[in-house]
């Protein structure tokens, strides 16, 4: 299995508008390259505009449980599939959602042909979004979402846990973990505990050079 990198845009200004299409072009950039796969994740008013300039895949950083009909103000998985997306993240520890939500969102994603990501936040949850079938899941402790200490170092029994649970309950979803990655050496801790790949967003959205640290974090695999 290849290994996989997520960006997620957050709503970070350096990733938003026209910067979201500049920073999917360095993902692009990286992962032709060095051939490991990175998936962009903007907000969802720029998917169609990233969508339009480069050819990795583009996922949403959410959708809602909603069908189409009458709902105002959701994300459908219709819509974000129209706009481009080949996938989305679900129940973010930032975009939480209720465990039946995550359910119909992933029926939602599944009908219209999008991948999906869980989050989870440990190792029970993992567990139960396995039990989901989602295509992934991925583990982030929220402490340290944004902490740059990396999860894969400070808390590798949480993703050990969670490749484990998930062997258990549905050997078919492959994990990722995130929350503090921004280093090649925090990657290859993050697969050596048997990840499929991160998630990550701050490492690289908010360094100086984005594409220089999408390099470093290839650069010990
Ligand atoms: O979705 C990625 C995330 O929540 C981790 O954020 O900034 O710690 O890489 P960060």
């Amino acid at each position: 299995m290849k290994t996989l990198i997520v960006l997620n845009f957050k709503t970070y200004s350096e990733s938003t508008g026209e910067k979201a299409v500049r920073m999917a072009k360095y993902c692009e950039e990286v992962s032709k390259e060095s051939g490991v796969d990175i998936i962009a994740c903007p907000q969802i008013p720029d998917i169609y505009r990233v969508a339009c300039s480069v050819k990795i895949p583009v996922f949403a950083q959410h959708i809602d449980a909603a069908g189409a009909g009458s709902y105002t103000g959701h994300i459908t998985a219709e819509c974000v599939k129209a706009a481009g997306a080949a996938g989305t993240l679900i129940n973010h520890s930032e975009r939480r959602l209720l465990l039946s939500d995550v359910d119909s969102a992933i029926q939602a994603a599944k009908k219209a042909g999008l991948k999906t990501i869980v989050c989870t936040n440990n190792v029970a949850v993992t567990s139960a979004a396995a039990a989901l079938s989602p295509d992934f899941v991925a583990i982030e402790p929220p402490e340290l979402i944004g902490s740059g200490i990396p999860v894969s170092k400070a808390n590798p029994d949480i993703v050990s846990g969670s490749v484990s649970a998930v062997e258990v309950v549905n050997p078919r979803v492959k994990v990722l973990c995130g929350a503090g990655i921004s280093t090649g050496d925090d990657m290859a801790a993050a697969l050596r505990l048997g990840a499929a790949g991160v998630l990550l967003a701050s490492g690289v959205i908010k360094a100086k050079d984005p594409k220089a640290a999408l390099f470093d974090l290839v650069g010990k695999l």
